[in-house]
């Protein structure tokens, strides 16, 4: 096996080199990248050469792919590989831009929550020599281990509603945004779910505090003024800089993160003509979860 890690030496992170990923990875490679993702929580491989198919299919050797219901950012005839831009051609966006969404955790809206996301850097804003647009980090894994005694005793067996409502609601907030609300039939088709607070992470076997300010809305075995203060401190605690890993893109890196042990977050610190173009599959977490609960 030809390939080479190197930890970023942060609190995530590490480079994979020496794998191709436009071709099939054999069982001793998947095995050693899995392994990684749940040590370092994001990969990065530098210098890939994928289509949407090869991406398609490098990213389902992790595990089923999410068919994204955000109609018209697909890859044509692809609807797994979902297209992330502030590209607008011909009066119409080429992708969704959801930059700047705030700490989150994808899919924790979810009754099926999500194991990992691959992305591939097509187009990178870059300004004075410095690539823009940075995918932020934090690490559960040490969130959770650094939590008081008391605090990881009372919340064990806890659960946490998550509602997509609660990020969508935030940016219908933002200054000129033109969203609606959502309708009755869209909150149907995503109502509030819970999942436990702490999950064990099924690559570590460790726990991982799942909760996010993005979509976690209270804490349902507590009064909802104490479930409030447990939340405001948790989202302060998880974002600590101790915590935090940034990756700053290059094009043509594949980065690939695992959503148990890590909350993430796009930085919006580009302009309407500094384009950025980011193809995205979602692996969802059925080899490990079903409907929240481990198998
Ligand atoms: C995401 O939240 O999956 C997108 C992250 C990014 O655009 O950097």
């Amino acid at each position: 096996m030809n390939m080479k890690l190197t930890p970023t030496g942060e609190t995530l992170g590490a480079t994979i080199d020496g794998l191709d990923l436009s071709r099939n990875l054999d069982e001793e490679e998947l095995a050693a990248v899995m392994q990684a993702l749940g040590k370092y929580g994001v990969l990065r491989f530098p210098r890939q050469q994928l289509g949407a198919a090869e991406l398609k299919r490098f990213s389902a050797q992790l595990g089923d792919l999410e068919i994204n219901v955000a109609g018209g950012y697909q890859e044509p005839g692809m609807p797994e590989v979902m297209i992330l831009s502030n590209i607008v051609e011909h009066g119409k966006p080429m992708g969704l831009s959801d930059a700047g969404q705030d700490w989150h955790t994808d899919m924790s809206y979810s009754r099926q929550i999500a194991f990992a996301n691959v992305l591939y850097g097509i187009k990178i804003p870059v300004r004075g020599g410095k690539p823009l647009g940075n995918t932020e980090f934090c690490n559960m894994h040490a969130a959770y281990d650094d939590l008081p005694a008391a605090m990881k005793r009372d919340l064990d067996g806890k659960t946490v509603l998550h509602d997509f409502n609660k990020f969508w609601e935030e940016m219908r907030r933002r200054e000129g945004s033109r969203r609606a609300p959502l309708s009755e039939a869209q909150r149907k088709a995503k109502p509030p779910v819970s999942h436990p607070i702490f999950l064990e992470h099924p690559l570590t076997g460790r726990k991982v505090l799942y909760a996010n300010p993005g979509y976690s809305m209270r804490i349902n075995e507590l009064p909802q003024r104490e479930s409030d203060e447990v939340l405001a401190f948790l989202f302060r605690h998880q974002t600590q800089p101790q915590y935090r890993y940034a990756h700053q893109w290059q094009e043509r890196d594949v980065l690939v993160w695992e959503d148990f042990g890590t909350i993430h977050n796009a930085i919006p610190d580009y302009l309407p003509h500094e384009h950025r173009l980011i193809k995205r599959c979602q692996v969802m977490a059925t080899r490990f979860f079903r409907n929240g609960e481990p198998w």
